[in-house]
């Protein structure tokens, strides 16, 4: 691989169990995010197969995806564009609706903020069922951007969320439980 390693990461990536709701099984980036080396080479891993994509801009989910898409952002060289929950960002936005396990939430980002034709990598920090990096995959795809992947540091593989990444574009995961 590229020299990331599940093992690597023992003790920085804290499985809890029951957060935030019974049933769920948490994964804490916390403490790896404390750690200075360990977090640049999480953001170096994942940035690493992006390199020569032509980026024109990085977009990360709230709230964790800001943290890694941003730091990935800067890593390659170009723009972070956040894609946040209702009611945080100022003007007009483009919103998509989705559902969740139950009930649904809405996903929202600027007009404007993507330059028409840019190519877009979409970071979060964990694929479980996959419906939130589904829906904001949906909310650029209705833009007038190229997607040009999806990034996350882990990727929860028994969840099966990677059937919902419906995008022809590659969808990379640094660490898989
Ligand atoms: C977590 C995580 C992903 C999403 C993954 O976010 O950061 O965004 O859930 O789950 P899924 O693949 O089942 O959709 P959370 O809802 O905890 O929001 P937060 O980062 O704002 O705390």
């Amino acid at each position: 691989g590229r020299g990331l390693s599940v093992d690597g990461f023992s003790g920085l990536i804290r499985d809890v169990a029951d957060f935030p709701k019974p049933g769920i099984l948490f994964k804490d980036v916390m403490p790896m995010l404390a750690d200075g080396p360990a977090f640049a080479a999480a953001v170096a891993a994942m940035a690493a197969p992006w390199r020569d994509a032509r980026l024109g801009a990085v977009a990360g989910v709230e709230a964790r995806g800001f943290i890694f898409g941003a730091a990935m952002a800067r890593e390659l060289g170009v723009g972070f564009v956040p894609v946040r929950k209702p009611g945080k960002l100022p003007g007009e936005v483009h919103e998509i609706a989705y559902a969740l396990e139950y009930g649904s939430d809405r996903l929202q980002v600027q007009r404007g903020a993507l330059a028409p034709g840019d190519r877009v990598l979409l970071v979060d920090d964990v694929l479980a069922t996959g419906g939130t990096l589904a829906a904001a995959a949906s909310l650029l795809a209705g833009l007038e951007v190229e997607l040009a992947g999806g990034a996350v540091l882990i990727e929860l593989a028994a969840l099966g969320g990677r059937a919902r990444w419906t995008s022809a574009s590659p969808l990379l995961a640094t660490l898989r439980y």
